[in-house]
C-alpha cells in the first residue's frame, strides 16, 4: 500500500476511523471524506501524529451536487486515487410503516446513491491508468432480508449486485481494476446499538478492530469477498432452500429478531 491513495467514504468513525488507521500504518496515503468536521480534524490530527499524509473532504454523500464539488476538489489536488472504499453509511432502524419518503431517500441516496457517483467520479481516471480498486461494503443485511431493515437491506442488497456488475464488467473489458465486497453481521460501532444475537456462538456481534482489519487484509491480498463471520458464506446455500425452509431457518436463527431493540447512533 505504499504511497497509494485510499480514499474513505465515512472515514472518521466505526470501521472507516480505523481502516484509515489501519492503511496509513501500510504506508498509504489517507483521503478522508466524511460529513462531520470535527471528526475529520480530529481523525487527521491522530494519523498525521503518527506520521501519515492525510487530507479532509467534508461532505454531504446525500447531495449528489456536494459529492460532485467534492471529487472535482479531489481530483484537483490529488489527480487520481488508487483505492476508493464506499464505506458511509446509515441506518434508520424503522418499521417500513413508519419510513417516511425523507427516510427512505436519506438511505438510499448515502447507502447506494452516493456508491455510483463515486464511482462515476474516479472510474475514468482509473480506466485510464488500468488500475485501481473499488471496495463496497455492503453487509450480511445485503445477502438476507431482515425484519426492521427493510430500506437498509435494499440499499445493501443493491450495492452487492452492484459490485458483482463492477466486477464482471471490468474482466469483460480486460480492465486491471479490482473490486471487493464485505458483508459483515452486526458490528459495535455504535451504529446498531441494541441489536441483539440469539446464538452469538454462530452470529458473534464481530469487533470493530478485528472487523476492520480482516477488511484491510483482504483489500491488500485483492479477496473479491470477504463476508463476516464465517457462517455468512453459508447464506447462498440457504437460498437454495424451498423459501418457507429459508425463512424458518432464518426465524430460527433469530435473524428477524435482532432489531427488537434497536436504538442506534441516531436517525436519520
Ligand atoms: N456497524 C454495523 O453493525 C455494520 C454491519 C454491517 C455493515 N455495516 C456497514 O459498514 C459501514 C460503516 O459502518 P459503521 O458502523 O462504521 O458506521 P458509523 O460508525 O456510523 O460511521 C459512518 C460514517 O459515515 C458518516 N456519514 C453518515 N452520513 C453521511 C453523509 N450524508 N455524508 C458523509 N458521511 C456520512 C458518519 O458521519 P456522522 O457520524 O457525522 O453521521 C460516520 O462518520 C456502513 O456502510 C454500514 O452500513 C455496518
Amino acid at each position: 500500500m505504499k504511497e497509494k491513495k485510499v480514499l474513505i467514504t465515512g472515514g472518521v468513525s466505526g470501521i472507516g476511523r480505523s481502516m484509515a488507521a489501519l492503511f496509513a500504518s501500510h504506508g498509504a496515503e489517507i483521503l478522508l471524506l466524511d460529513i462531520n468536521a470535527k471528526g475529520l480534524d480530529e481523525t487527521a490530527f491522530s494519523l498525521k501524529a503518527k506520521g501519515a499524509a492525510v487530507s479532509t473532504y467534508q461532505c454531504d454523500l446525500s447531495n449528489s451536487e456536494d459529492i460532485y464539488r467534492c471529487t472535482e476538489l479531489i481530483k484537483n489536488e490529488h489527480k487520481f486515487i488508487d483505492v476508493l472504499i464506499n464505506n458511509a453509511g446509515v441506518v434508520s432502524g424503522k418499521n417500513v410503516s413508519e419510513l417516511t419518503d425523507q427516510d427512505i431517500e436519506m438511505t438510499i441516496s448515502i447507502n447506494l446513491l452516493a456508491h455510483f457517483r463515486l464511482i462515476k467520479s474516479f472510474l475514468p481516471g482509473m480506466i485510464e491508468r488500468n488500475s485501481g480498486h473499488i471496495v463496497t461494503i455492503s453487509s450480511a443485511g445485503g445477502m438476507i432480508g431482515t425484519a426492521g431493515l427493510v430500506d437498509y437491506a435494499a440499499s445493501k442488497f443493491a450495492v452487492f449486485g452492484l459490485d458483482e456488475s463492477l466486477r464482471a464488467d471490468f474482466h469483460k473489458k480486460k480492465l486491471n481494476i479490482n473490486t471487493t465486497v464485505v458483508c459483515p453481521f452486526y458490528i459495535n460501532t455504535g451504529m446498531f446499538d441494541g441489536v441483539k444475537t440469539r446464538f452469538s456462538f454462530l452470529l458473534p456481534i464481530l469487533d470493530l478492530e478485528k472487523t476492520a482489519a480482516r477488511i484491510v487484509k483482504a483489500v491488500i491480498k485483492k479477496k473479491k469477498r470477504l463476508y463476516m463471520p464465517w457462517i455468512v458464506y453459508l447464506i447462498p446455500v440457504f437460498r437454495l432452500m424451498p423459501v418457507p425452509m429459508m425463512d424458518f431457518f432464518a426465524r430460527f436463527l433469530g435473524v428477524h429478531d435482532t432489531m427488537n431493540e434497536f436504538k442506534g447512533r441516531k436517525n436519520v
